[in-house]
């Protein structure tokens, strides 16, 4: 199925209101999806979008409403590392824009590198590294793979974000997040080198997204929930289970700022 096609079976389930805003939910943040008052397609109806290839994800597209705006989520992403695909998320992410999204919203589970940001807290990404050297738009064959990321996290964006989770009475960190390929986790001279580069978070996500939602000329946001210290800054374990055990923490302050800035957004 082309673009065309998939929005055709979506429109023809979920309706015909234009969607506004796109979210991507990360590990263990996937209920967020149920909360959209819309329609739940399968990611199983819609050729192109992931497998539920990663425990801790909701392999749906729920398209609807939540806090009064008409959102698309997906409830959960294909990682770089299940397949060795960066252009995993480019069909779904077309099919957003075409469903006509003007912003993303991008969360992920990640590890933080600065002592005051612990395991629960959320950080809204002001920047990225890619440590992962990969780049979803290699192929690409038109001139628009050279994409501008000096404003991939939008500054409008960003301080929505922030006044919502004040007014929420939530600490929202502010930082550079690291992609880091995976499926292993970092070692501790890994995270010591990273640390020095200026990246405060790490994960194994969320940048090709950006990059392919930049080509596509959406609006971007990304917000970070911290399961854990990064290798060798704790003596906290490190582990896919621990990584969905702790998201919770996070996904309960991710959501009230999530709600108050969607709700605020005009
Ligand atoms: N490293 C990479 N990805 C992650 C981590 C981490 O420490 N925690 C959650 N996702």
């Amino acid at each position: 199925m082309d673009v065309h096609e998939l929005v055709a079976t979506i429109r023809g389930r979920a309706g015909d209101a234009p969607v506004r805003i796109g979210m991507i939910l990360g590990s263990g943040l996937g209920h967020l999806a149920d909360a959209v008052d819309g329609t739940a397609i399968s990611y199983a109806d819609l050729p192109g979008f992931p497998h539920a290839g990663v425990s801790g994800h909701n392999p749906n597209l729920v398209v609807g409403t939540l806090e009064g705006q008409q959102v698309a989520v997906l409830g959960g992403r294909a990682h770089y590392y299940e397949k060795g695909d960066p252009t995993a998320m480019r069909r779904p992410l077309e099919v957003l824009k075409a469903l006509g999204a003007e912003i993303l919203i991008v969360t992920n589970a990640a590890g933080s590198m600065r002592p005051d940001m612990p395991t629960g807290s959320i950080m809204c990404l002001n920047d990225h590294i890619n440590f992962s050297g990969l780049n979803p738009l290699i192929g690409e064959p038109t001139d628009n793979r050279f994409v501008p990321m000096t404003e991939a996290y939008d500054a409008d964006l960003r301080r929505r974000l922030h006044a919502a989770a004040q007014a929420a009475d939530e600490t929202l960190h502010d930082g550079v997040y690291a992609w880091y390929s995976g499926p292993s986790f970092e070692t501790p001279a890994e995270i010591r080198a990273i640390r020095m580069l200026g990246a405060d978070a790490v994960g194994m996500s969320t940048v090709p997204e950006v990059i392919l939602a930049r080509f596509l000329g959406l609006r971007t946001a990304a917000i970070s929930t911290i399961t854990n210290m990064a290798a060798g800054m704790s003596d906290e374990a490190i582990s896919h289970e621990h990584t969905k055990a702790m998201a919770p923490i996070g996904a309960a302050r991710l959501e009230k700022v999530l709600r108050g800035a969607l709700r605020d957004l005009d």
